[in-house]
């Protein structure tokens, strides 16, 4: 497995990988790899020829309150385990390699990106669609591999790929969670062992919600209510979103008769953590 720290060398490996010819499937991760990483690491080994995940803690994705100083780096782990998946090349460049002295140019998706975690974080898709433009263009996958655990963020992608016409398959996949149900998140880290107990009330929320719906409750607002006082119930939570939205226009729903997109962005304690669902209107699960 390679290691590259520059976009030169990076480039230069994948030309070498790709002899010619040959599908490329990116991963794009910020580190301290899970599961849930490692699976859409899978799904572009299955899919693909070579193989690349790129390490990048953005800077330009956190607001400046936001854990860019503490986000766990776990860097050595992270190469042993995609190693261990067979990945060919791991991309894992500077903050000064991506963003030099003078640099000034963003991506900014002008409807989506104002709802939902946009709201509460004005600047994070620019960040996002600014870095993940770059890494396609460094990279020049084929595929890129994103997880439904960010569903607001695949949806972005998808809309900058498709509106700047860039040439590379958008795959999702679904999200990987603890055995209690809790999502699997670089940020769980941050939780003490009491906020750990009560961050299951996300998901605890999103089951009640499938519930009702399969059970045939129309009225998204009475759903949200319901997991509203779900998560109420503990201590430490504090409910930044709850809502129940189209997942190609994240516009608000208000009676369930077609697919829905449930997502939740909860603080537990200091740690903001988001969670989602998506279902037919008999309540069934799906990717969106
Ligand atoms: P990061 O949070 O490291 O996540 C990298 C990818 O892993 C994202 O596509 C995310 O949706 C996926 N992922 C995270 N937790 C998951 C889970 N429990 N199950 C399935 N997939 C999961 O998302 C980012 O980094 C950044 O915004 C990035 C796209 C790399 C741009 O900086």
């Amino acid at each position: 497995m390679e290691i590259c720290d520059t976009i030169k060398k990076a480039r230069e490996a994948i030309a070498r990988l790709r002899k010619g010819g040959g599908r490329v499937g990116l991963a794009p991760t910020m580190g301290a790899l899970h599961e849930g990483h490692l699976s859409l690491v899978r799904a572009a080994r299955k899919e693909c020829d070579v193989v690349v995940v790129s390490i990048f803690v953005n800077p330009t994705q956190f607001g400046p309150a936001e854990d860019l100083e503490r986000y766990p780096r776990t860097f050595d782990a992270d190469c042993r385990a995609c190693e261990a998946e067979g990945v060919d090349m791991v991309f894992a460049p500077a903050p000064e390699e991506m963003y030099p002295p003078g640099y000034e140019t963003y991506v900014v998706e002008e409807n989506l990106t104002g709802v939902l975690c946009g709201r509460s974080r004005p600047t994070h898709f620019r960040g996002v669609l600014t870095v993940v433009l770059k890494l396609f263009n460094i990279v020049k996958p084929d595929a890129a591999y994103f997880g439904q655990k960010d569903a607001q963020q695949a949806v972005v992608i998808k809309r900058m790929v498709s509106d700047l016409n860039l040439p590379v398959d958008i795959v999702t996949m679904p999200i990987c969670r603890e055995a209690d149900g809790l999502a699997m998140s670089s940020r769980n880290s941050y939780l003490s062992t009491e906020e750990r107990r009560d961050a299951v009330c996300l998901y605890e929320a999103l089951c009640r919600a499938r519930g009702m719906i399969a059970g045939g409750e129309k009225d998204a607002r009475a759903i949200r209510a319901e997991m509203r006082k779900i998560i109420g119930r503990h201590d430490s939570a504090r409910i930044d979103y709850v809502e129940i939205v189209d997942p190609r226009t994240l516009e608000s729903v208000e009676t369930i008769s077609r697919d829905v997109l449930i997502p939740l962005a909860v603080y537990i304690g200091r740690t903001r953590l988001i969670d989602n669902i998506c279902l037919t209107p008999e309540g069934r699960e799906i990717l969106c």
